[in-house]
C-alpha cells in the first residue's frame, strides 16, 4: 500500500465510534441512533452500521454537529479553591485554566468540590469519561480526610458497612484511622470508596457526626499523585488509558 493510502485508511473511523467519542452516547446507543435515522453524514441520513467516516466528513446527530478531535487524557493535581468545570460565571479559577496550550476542548471526568484537593482526570473523550463515571464501575478512589473529633471504632466500622444518606445507603467501603490529635480533637482518616456520588465523602463523615475539615483524593484506581505538585497537570500514557479502560467493569447494557 502506498504511504498516502495508508494515512487515509488510518484516519477512517466507524461512525458509531466517532459519535461515542464525542460523548453523545455509548457505542451501543450510537448504533441505535444510526439505525433510527438520527445520524447524518455530509447532510444525508445514514442507517448502515458498517460505515466508516474520515476527518473531513461532516457528522451530525439530530442536527447537532459532532466535533472530532484527537483524544487526549490528563491527570491533574487539583488545588483548593478551583472549580471542577470548564468555566465559572463568577470568574473563579477552573480546572481547565491549568491545561497546557492545546487545541482540544477538555473537561473533567466527574468532579472534586471547590475545597477538595487531589487527583482529577480530564479528557475530551466522551466515551471514556462515560465509562469511568458509570455507576457500575468499580474503580476505587482513595480519599484522606481531616475530620473534627475522634470517631469511635464503631463509627469507623459504620463507614465501612455503609451509611444512610438521603440518596440511599453507601456501598461497603474501607476506612483506616491514620492519626489522632487528642489535643486539637481532630483525626485523619483514609476512606476508600468506589461510588462517585456528589459530595459523598463529606456527607458520609457528616452522617457519623464528624464533619470534614480538609479533603484530598490521593488515588484513582492505580493512579496516584506521585511526582506531581499541587496545580500540576500531566498527560496519561497510552498504557494508563488502556489500563483504566480494562479495570472499569462498567457495562453498556
Ligand atoms: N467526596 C466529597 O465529598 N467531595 C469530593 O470532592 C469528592 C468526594
Amino acid at each position: 500500500m502506498k504511504r498516502q493510502q495508508q494515512i487515509e485508511v488510518a484516519e477512517m473511523e466507524r461512525l458509531q465510534k466517532v459519535i461515542a467519542h464525542a460523548g453523545f452516547a455509548s457505542r451501543r446507543k450510537a448504533e441505535q441512533l444510526i439505525i433510527d435515522g438520527q445520524v447524518k453524514v455530509n447532510g444525508k441520513v445514514v442507517k448502515e452500521l458498517g460505515i466508516k467516516v474520515s476527518s473531513t466528513d461532516k457528522v451530525e446527530v439530530n442536527g447537532i454537529p459532532v466535533e472530532r478531535e484527537e483524544p487526549i487524557y490528563f491527570l491533574f493535581y487539583k488545588p483548593r479553591g478551583v472549580i471542577s468545570s470548564v468555566k465559572d460565571d463568577k470568574g473563579r479559577k477552573v480546572v481547565t485554566d491549568f491545561l497546557p496550550d492545546i487545541k482540544q476542548r477538555v473537561y473533567p471526568i466527574g468532579r472534586l468540590d471547590y475545597d477538595t484537593t487531589g487527583l482529577l482526570l480530564l479528557t475530551n473523550d466522551g466515551e471514556f469519561a462515560n465509562l469511568l463515571m458509570h455507576p457500575k464501575n468499580e474503580i476505587e478512589k482513595v480519599y484522606v480526610a481531616k475530620i473534627k473529633g475522634i470517631p469511635s471504632r464503631e463509627k469507623v466500622r459504620g463507614l465501612e458497612r455503609g451509611v444512610r444518606l438521603e440518596d440511599g445507603k453507601t456501598a461497603p467501603a474501607k476506612a483506616k484511622v491514620i492519626s489522632i490529635d487528642k489535643k486539637k480533637q481532630t483525626s485523619i482518616i483514609e476512606l476508600t470508596i468506589h461510588e462517585g456520588r456528589n459530595r459523598q465523602v463529606r456527607r458520609m463523615f457528616e452522617a457519623i457526626g464528624h464533619p470534614v475539615m480538609k479533603l484530598k483524593r490521593e488515588k484513582y484506581g492505580f493512579l496516584t499523585l506521585q511526582g506531581l505538585s499541587v496545580g500540576d497537570m500531566r498527560e496519561l500514557t497510552p498504557h494508563e488509558v488502556k489500563q483504566l479502560r480494562s479495570i472499569s467493569t462498567a457495562t453498556e447494557k
